[in-house]
């Protein structure tokens, strides 16, 4: 990577660490701090049914939300089966209920379409995530990103892995990978921390929207004129059965990878650094082979997914284990549910990357399935080994009052304060 990036990517950091954390307001709405363990409620339900009717009533709006968009009742779908069965049938169960509440911000994405508009979009959309890119982002974009991070505090013996590493890195990865200007990555953090809170905060949400719009529309433009290496020219220019995507289409898939891309990961790999800073004897195996990296990658994604739950809306009357579900209901999939679910995992509250290997639903399946798991899955790899490397001794900091995940919606811990020997100075 250019020295200029590394020293803005040192200066954005300096000024990172001195403002608030963008964060902040939404991690509360979402309640990281006030709900540490919704695990033990959930397991209790589901050791009822797999599948429970849940009134909301008319449950408090923010203001500028449409009343369509927060649905008066739901069912919550908890156990692994119930969760799969849901998640593989796309004829029975469809994505719209995405179109009232993330498509006011994100405009028509993938993640709300269906059938086989749904497939030629994915088709096309893939193009950009291809063996070949993700290999070159490792080496371009995702290595020296982690390191020049890393740079920041690795002689200094201590730090926040939160705030420091695993919450900035994804998102410079993603405004890189896409194509955006050095000097605008900032902004797009920002503002994709703002597109995600529409639930809590409409208008922000709204205008954040209009803003990342304003943002793309002179490089898709651009890049229209003149191809580069990035995944904005590749959007531009895909071409299926002699179409194209519009630049309308182009603007909601790259706000839809903001948050997807983003903040999902740095959820992942905080909760995964937790779950093994928090089990030394498995950290101190992880690091000795690391050929264990991407079970214990599987693993801190089974345990404690970072968005827990997505949803389904009913196509048909129909039944998921047993239960009667209307046509149009919402179904809310627990991801985090199905995880632990005591039917497919014995012990599933206990972190251990030597369980057997058996797939989790932490990236879906189906249909929907996420795009950027091979990407999230690198990213986490070269995270790990970059830390492995540079950071002897790496342990939790003992001082440290209470580390903890907590979050409803989505979950990771606030913060990992670490202490390492400090490496000397080359
Ligand atoms: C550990 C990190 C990640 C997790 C846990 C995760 C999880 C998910 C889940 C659960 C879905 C399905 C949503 C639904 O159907 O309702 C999804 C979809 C998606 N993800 Fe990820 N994701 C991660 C990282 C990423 C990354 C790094 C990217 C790209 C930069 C990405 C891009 C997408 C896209 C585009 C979709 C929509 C796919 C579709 O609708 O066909 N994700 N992700």
């Amino acid at each position: 990577m250019l020295e200029e990036e590394v020293r803005q990517l040192r200066e954005a950091h300096a000024q990172a660490r001195a403002e608030a954390d963008p964060f902040e307001r939404f991690n509360r709405a979402q309640g990281i701090g006030a709900i540490r363990d919704p695990y033990a409620g959930i397991a209790a339900l589901r050791a009822v049914a797999p599948v429970h009717h849940i009134a909301l009533g008319s449950a408090p709006r923010p203001p500028g939300m449409p009343d369509a968009a927060m649905p008066r009742e739901l069912y919550a779908v908890l156990s692994f089966d119930a969760v799969d069965e849901v998640l593989r049938d796309a004829r029975r169960f469809c994505s719209e209920g995405y179109k009232l509440s993330m498509g006011p911000v994100m405009g028509h994405t993938i993640l709300e379409m269906d059938g086989e508009e749904h497939q030629r979009h994915r088709a096309l959309l893939s193009r950009a995530f291809t063996r070949r890119a993700v290999a070159h982002w490792e080496r371009d974009l995702v290595r020296p990103i982690v390191h020049a991070y890393i740079d920041v505090f690795a002689r200094r013996g201590e730090a926040d892995l939160v705030r420091e590493l695993t919450f900035p890195f994804p998102v410079r990865v993603v405004a890189a990978m896409i194509g955006l200007p050095i000097e605008e990555h900032r902004r797009f953090h920002r503002l994709a921390v703002e597109l995600i809170s529409v639930g809590v905060d409409w208008e922000t949400g709204k205008r954040a929207s209009r803003e990342l719009r304003e943002l793309y529309a002179p490089v898709v433009a651009a890049r229209r004129r003149a191809p580069q290496d990035d995944l904005i020219s590749v959007l531009a220019h895909a071409e299926l059965d002699g179409t194209r995507l519009s630049d309308e289409e182009i603007y909601a898939f790259l706000c839809l990878l903001a948050p997807a891309g983003a903040e999902t990961t740095y959820r992942s790999t905080s909760n995964l650094l937790f779950g093994l800073l928090s089990h030394p004897e498995q950290l101190d195996a992880v690091k000795r082979d690391r050929s264990l990296i991407p079970q214990a990658t599987e693993e801190g994604l089974r345990w404690e997914p970072p968005l827990l739950n997505i949803i389904r809306t009913a196509t048909e009357d129909t039944t998921v284990a047993g239960v009667a579900i209307a046509k149009g209901t919402p179904l809310a999939l627990n991801l985090g549910g199905a995880n632990r679910d005591p039917a497919r995992w014995t012990d599933p509250d206990r972190f251990d990357v030597f369980r057997a290997p058996k797939p989790h639903l932490a990236f879906a399946i189906g249909a929907h399935v996420c795009m950027g798991m091979h990407l999230a899955r690198m990213e986490t790899r070269v995270l790990l080994d970059a830390l492995f490397d540079r950071l002897p001794n790496l342990r939790l900091d003992p001082d440290a009052d209470d580390v903890h995940i907590s979050g409803l919606l989505f979950r990771s811990p606030h913060s990992l304060p670490v202490r390492f020997d400090p490496m000397r100075r080359a």
